[in-house]
């Protein structure tokens, strides 16, 4: 409610409220209903257009926010020089940063101070005054206010030359490596690509509460989402039943509810077993386990390892740490003459043997456990042998790194979603094995119109 955005209506608003609501007297329905109406009195005679405050903005009120170097809720034209990692624009006063999201680098903008942090400022985004030229119009009218996208004000091409630099930057800055990343291969689909949606809710005493996926900016707040623009169109179709039945049924006060598009439908049963099929093989995965979201990047990573194992003949083993349900594994087999896949999740691990019959593929085994147990039992030829890591967010930890660097595989290919801890394992392996080198950097857009995507590093020692 923008009303609530102003400390004093905040303040005044929310204790009526609680006493009111409290007390029983008044349905809460009827109050929130009343505020709305007398905000957008209160909104009109203040002389603000409410279309123009999005309700992204933030309203934690002043009490959250130092008065230095600005204001809160100061209102700065500034000139967008650059984007952080997570997307956002920087802008520079006297050196001091400013972060202000949905704008692009070259364009001027209207910005209010919302927090002063110990070494930059966050700002909402007002107007903008000086469009750049690759700003277009978002599809998603949800855009702003969700906190799914990031990019979808921006040109495509744009988004990719900004990941391009996001790579870069992350590894000059964490691992000090000055490498060339290529061009990041751009995704088949740029919308209505994502096999997987787990929208959330929380009931309230209304049989309208949004289910849909946290607002931009916010720890707790949701945005109702009755069809998401990168989700693929049969899980939009899906949706509102979806949405439906979780309003109808009482038992369920709150959740993250699955929507997983496969070969048999839209699962959203986490436990159902999916199936699909990627560069003609077949796989088998929990609905509610990993499995890589975009169909169509995956395909590009895979015939991107099929070209790149065939750069190197001396090799005729695997080890896929981190394999999931045997993904990288499977599809690398058939050119190898052994391979094992190692991962933790025991279904997964399960299904992972499932796969390997079902593409007829019988020169490895499955392996349940930690990947940093992989190296105990490994007989194969460390010369020959690649290493396909592919690990959480998080990485790997140091035990996996320094028995990597102990067994000194020929070829070790890593796959990330997470730039930063990616360039921080890569520096760990170069110092601790400086005979490692790095042949190449690809980075993939698995996750278009959002600030995320895929890296795979080469490293050899040949
Ligand atoms: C990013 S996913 C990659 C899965 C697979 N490579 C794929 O592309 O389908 C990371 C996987 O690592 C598994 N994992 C997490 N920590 C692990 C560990 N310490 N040892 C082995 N596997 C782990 C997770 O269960 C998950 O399946």
């Amino acid at each position: 409610m923008f009303i609530s955005r102003h400390p004093c209506f905040f303040k005044f608003f929310r204790k009526r409220a609680d006493r009111i609501f409290c007390q029983g007297k008044i349905p809460y329905s009827t109050i929130v209903c009343h505020l709305h109406v007398i905000e957008f009195i209160f909104t009109s005679l203040l002389g603000l257009n409410p279309l123009l405050l999005k309700s992204s903005m933030h309203s934690e009120g002043p009490e959250h926010c130092t008065d230095k170097p600005f204001h809160y809720h100061e209102e700065l034209i500034v000139d967008i020089q650059s984007l952080s990692n997570e997307g956002r624009g920087i802008a520079r006063i006297n050196n001091w940063i400013i972060m202000v999201p949905f704008v692009i680098p070259g364009e001027r903008v209207r910005a209010r101070i919302f927090k002063n942090h110990t070494n930059y400022s966050e700002a909402d985004l007002i107007e903008v005054l000086q469009a750049s030229t690759d700003r277009i119009s978002p599809p998603c009218p949800l855009f702003g206010r969700c906190g799914g996208c990031q990019y979808q004000h921006m040109a495509y091409e744009k988004q990719l030359e900004w990941k391009h630099r996001h790579i870069t930057d992350c590894l000059e800055r964490i691992a000090k490596l000055s490498a060339k990343v290529k061009p990041v291969q751009s995704s088949q689909k740029i919308y209505g690509y994502r096999t997987k949606i787990t929208p959330h809710f929380v009931r309230n005493r209304t049989n309208n509460f949004p289910i849909g996926f946290l607002a931009y900016g916010r720890k707790c707040s949701l945005v109702d989402v009755p069809r998401c623009y990168i989700a693929s169109d049969p899980i939009n179709t899906c949706l509102p039943e979806v949405r439906i039945q979780t309003r109808q049924n009482l038992q369920m006060k709150s959740g993250t509810l699955l929507l997983r598009d496969c070969s048999q439908g839209v699962l959203t049963n986490p436990k159902a077993v999916a199936r699909t099929q990627v560069c003609g093989y077949d796989f088998l995965f929990q609905a509610g386990s990993f499995f890589q979201n975009n169909p169509y990047i995956l395909e590009s990573i895979l015939q991107y390892l099929q070209q790149l194992r065939l750069q190197f003949r001396q090799i005729h083993y695997l080890i896929d740490a981190y394999c999931g349900v045997g993904v990288f594994g499977i599809v690398l087999a058939k050119s190898m003459r052994q391979f094992v896949g190692i991962e933790v999740d025991e279904s997964s691990i399960a299904l992972a043997q499932n796969n390997m019959q079902l593409n007829r593929v019988d020169n490895g085994w499955m392996q349940h456990g930690e990947a940093e147990t992989v190296f105990k039992g490994i007989a194969f030829p460390k010369d020959q042998t690649l290493v396909v890591v592919d690990p959480p967010r998080k990485g790997c930890s140091e035990s996996f790194l320094q028995q990597l660097i102990q067994f000194q595989p020929a070829v070790v290919v890593y796959i990330s979603c997470a730039p930063d801890t990616q360039a921080r394992d890569l520096k760990r392996v170069l110092t601790l094995a400086p005979q490692y080198k790095i042949l190449e950097l690809q980075a993939f857009d698995m996750f278009p119109q959002t600030k995320h995507l895929e890296c795979v590093a080469v490293l050899s020692h040949m």
